[in-house]
């Protein structure tokens, strides 16, 4: 027998490589390549010249027939949204999420929802006992539904189980990184085993037309397997986030087969479970003090919904020979894109300034609409003027200076007047603006007048006396 030969997967993303280095290849990640046995082709089923005949089954797009997924609502509409209306018979959804981040208590919540609905579910646990299970039930007021519990790690013992009674409506495997499979040789939580768990289970929905849910865990060093290993063999692959000390947590879609990819949705975690955020511009902007200079309200779009959030800046002369720029909840690359065009278009200089930023209440903003918002945090914190307290901001910015409209301007300005904001700044030749409306919209076609705007003739060149919103 040949020997055996080895080969290092990336736990993050599933790439191989024949020898081991400190960074994978493929996504870049560093200290995740683990050795594992490489996988023999095996003997080839079809071998040639066995004169294989041609698939009969080969038909035109207009023959088939149309059929439309069928959705089951969950019965949480913020999760409904996150799926693109519910769960779909046959698919197999991830939901991937850092350890602790409440993903055992929204599935036992959406069991429990679809249990009272008159669907069969199935919650598989290989990470608790029944006993532990039924205690978190209880707390989320779900003990008394008639949910099945499993608890077991052994694939092929849970599609044995599944397949000897009633086949459910849906199945939830918490997690994927517990799985067991005997076809592979290699521990639990390794990329093999995960792939082959996930892969049988795939088969399994797809054959018997129950949905299955599948929890992974987001991991932190390379030992175990991490959810992206198996996201291209599922169906919609969505992650639960949350900032540590921040009690709302978010379910973004990033794949989704039957529904879109943009949405979210937004729970707040409570003593007694998730409850469903229906206004996040509310939570978001809750604790806000309107008048510190550096901060700004950005009107967002989440999907189809528009977000208002906070967007604090501070920028403050640096001891360093190298500014610090720290930004939590946007994108580095694209504040250092903003603090470039300041200086080479606006003249403000931030060259000697440290630059702090960040999204108010954990909140990830991925929009380059957000632009506009982010310069006049940043030049109100360099003026240490105030923004008007009544004022929303949003806009991308060209390298040239120039502020671009950004889509769904009309749903951006509809929502800052529901929440009693009297002004928008946005990009001019923004389409579809709301007529008869109660904010004054200010249109901007170059950073300059939002800076002029902000700053007015205050130094914005970093002037060493600062002045405060009490001056
Ligand atoms: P859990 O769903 O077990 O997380 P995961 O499955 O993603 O690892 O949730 C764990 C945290 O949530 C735990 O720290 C306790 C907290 N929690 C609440 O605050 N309220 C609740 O009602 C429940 C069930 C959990
Ligand atoms: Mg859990």
């Amino acid at each position: 027998m040949a020997k055996e030969k080895s080969v290092y997967t990336c736990t993050e993303c599933g790439g191989t490589n024949a020898k081991w280095l400190g960074k994978c290849p493929h996504c870049g990640a560093w200290n995740t390549l683990v050795e594992s046995v490489a996988e023999s082709a095996g003997k080839p089923r079809y071998a040639a010249g066995r004169g294989l005949l041609p698939v009969e089954a080969v038909s035109t797009l207009a023959e088939i027939e149309a059929t439309d997924a069928d959705r089951q609502p969950t019965g949480i509409d913020e999760l409904d949204r996150a799926l693109g209306g519910g769960i779909v018979a046959g698919g197999v959804i991830l939901i991937g999420g850092d350890p602790g981040i409440g993903k055992s208590t929204l599935l036992m919540q959406a069991a429990a929802g679809l249990s009272r609905g008159g669907h069969r579910v199935v919650y598989v646990s290989g990470e608790e006992a029944v006993a532990q299970v039924r205690l978190r039930a209880q707390r989320l007021k779900a003990a008394d539904t008639v949910v099945l519990l499993l608890a077991d790690t052994i694939v092929e013992e849970i599609l044995a189980t599944l397949g000897y009674d009633k086949r459910p409506d849906l199945v939830i495997i918490d997690s994927i990184q517990t799985l067991w499979s005997d076809m592979a040789e290699s521990a639990p939580g390794t990329v093999t085993q995960v792939r082959t768990g996930v892969q049988a289970l795939v088969k399994y929905a797809k054959s018997s037309g129950a949905a299955v849910i599948l929890v992974g865990h987001v991991t932190k060093d390379g030992q175990i397997a991490g959810p992206r290993v198996v996201e291209h063999m599922v169906d919609a692959v969505l992650y639960f986030e949350g900032e540590g000390g921040h009690h709302f947590r978010i379910l973004r879609t990033v794949k989704n087969r039957f529904g879109p990819t943009d949405e979210i949705g937004v729970f707040e975690m409570s003593d007694i479970g998730l409850r469903e955020v229906q206004n996040p511009s509310e939570l978001f902007l809750g604790e806000r003090n309107a008048k510190a200079p550096g901060a700004a309200v950005f009107a967002g779009m989440e999907g189809t919904r528009p977000v208002l959030v906070e967007i604090q800046a501070l920028v403050a002369p640096s001891a360093l020979g190298t500014p610090r720029r720290a930004v939590v909840g946007w994108d580095q690359p694209r504040l250092a894109m903003v603090l470039a065009v300041l200086e080479a278009h606006c003249a403000v200089r931030l060259g000697q300034h440290d630059v702090y930023l960040n999204v108010a209440g954990g909140f990830r903003i991925s929009e380059p609409a957000a632009d506009l918002a982010v310069a006049a945090a940043l030049v109100s914190s360099l003026s240490g003027l105030a923004l008007p307290s009544d004022c929303v901001y949003f806009g991308e910015i060209s390298l040239s200076g120039a502020v671009r409209p950004v889509a769904h301007s009309a749903q951006r300005v509809k929502e800052a007047e529901k929440l009693g904001f009297g002004q928008a700044v946005l990009p001019s030749l923004s389409a579809d603006l709301p007529k008869g409306r109660d904010v004054t919209i200010h249109e901007v076609e170059h950073l300059p007048d939002l800076v002029a705007r902000v700053a007015g003739g205050a130094g914005v060149g970093g002037d060493p006396t600062r002045r405060t919103a009490e001056d």
